[in-house]
């Protein structure tokens, strides 16, 4: 982290209650942030993050929503009336191989992974600072590797990856910039909230370390600091790309293709 990052930001966290959202309003919060609007569905858990400091502003907020993005913009707009920094971060998984796939759970997948992303954007471009806003989004190795079992949630991400590539294009003109962080095994609730027990994520994550280089999953603190970093000034120059951090488990990936 350089000692440059600009104080007093405008953020906009998605799914800010809990995991890597919630480390990353943190984070933003901890480097001078103005405020950092947090959004989901569950009020206690954006309570709890909220609690952790001053600058965080729960605001319960479905993100596949025009109801949730109004609720949003209007937060941003009693903090400051302006948005420099939005981060797509709420996200759902679905894990059901061809032949097993629910639809309804996959419309879902696609309606808060995907078109949520859309609507937020498309309610708070207006806000966004210009020149100088940033759009990041989180995003997954599985959005350009073929990943069985989870077909739906690929897509998604693969989708994701190509707004991030798209709107860095469209949005260039305006001197804002699109990125994405594609984070491997991070331990947090999005296993769980999928249906798995926690003893299939146990089993899974001491199977996923054995398949990564380096040798460990990840924490939510591995992605924060990318997101951060790609906001900093430093940064500028940089714009629709897509940083994987995994401990070196894509390159795994890329060798056995
Ligand atoms: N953990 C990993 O291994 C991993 C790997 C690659 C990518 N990712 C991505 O990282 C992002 C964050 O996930 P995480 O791992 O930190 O899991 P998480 O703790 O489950 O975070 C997901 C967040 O999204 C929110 N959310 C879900 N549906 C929502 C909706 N309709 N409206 C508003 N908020 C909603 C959840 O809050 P509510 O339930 O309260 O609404 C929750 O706070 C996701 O996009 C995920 O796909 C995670």
């Amino acid at each position: 982290m350089t000692d440059q990052f600009p104080a007093g930001l405008r953020v906009v966290v998605t799914g800010g209650g809990t995991g890597i959202g919630r480390t990353t309003a943190l984070t933003f919060a901890r480097l001078g942030a103005a405020s950092v609007i947090i959004t989901g569905r569950r009020a206690e858990r954006l309570a709890e993050a909220a609690a952790l400091h001053p600058a965080i502003v729960p605001v319960r907020a479905d993100v596949a929503t025009e109801e949730g993005a109004e609720a949003v913009a209007a937060a941003a707009g009693e903090h400051g009336g302006a948005v420099d920094v939005l981060v797509h971060n709420a996200g759902i998984h679905h894990i059901a191989p061809l032949g097993e796939i629910d639809l309804k759970a996959a419309r879902d997948l696609f309606d808060v992974n995907v078109l949520g992303t859309v609507v937020l954007t498309d309610r708070l471009l207006p806000l966004l600072r210009s020149p100088g806003g940033n759009i990041v989004f989180v995003t997954s190795p599985a959005g350009h590797n073929p990943t069985p079992t989870v077909s739906m949630y690929a897509a998604s991400k693969a989708a994701v990856n190509s707004l991030t590539r798209t709107w860095a294009l469209e949005l260039a003109p305006r001197g804002i910039r699109v990125n994405a962080v594609a984070p491997g095994w991070v331990r947090t609730e999005v296993y769980e909230s999928s249906g798995m027990t926690t003893e299939q994520v146990d089993g899974l994550f001491e199977q996923a370390a054995k398949g990564v280089p380096l040798g460990a999953t990840g924490v939510p603190d591995d992605v924060t600091l990318w997101i951060t970093r790609l906001v900093e000034p430093s940064s500028s120059w940089v714009t629709g790309q897509i940083i994987t951090m995994d401990g070196g488990a894509d390159l795994v990936r890329a060798r056995q293709v």
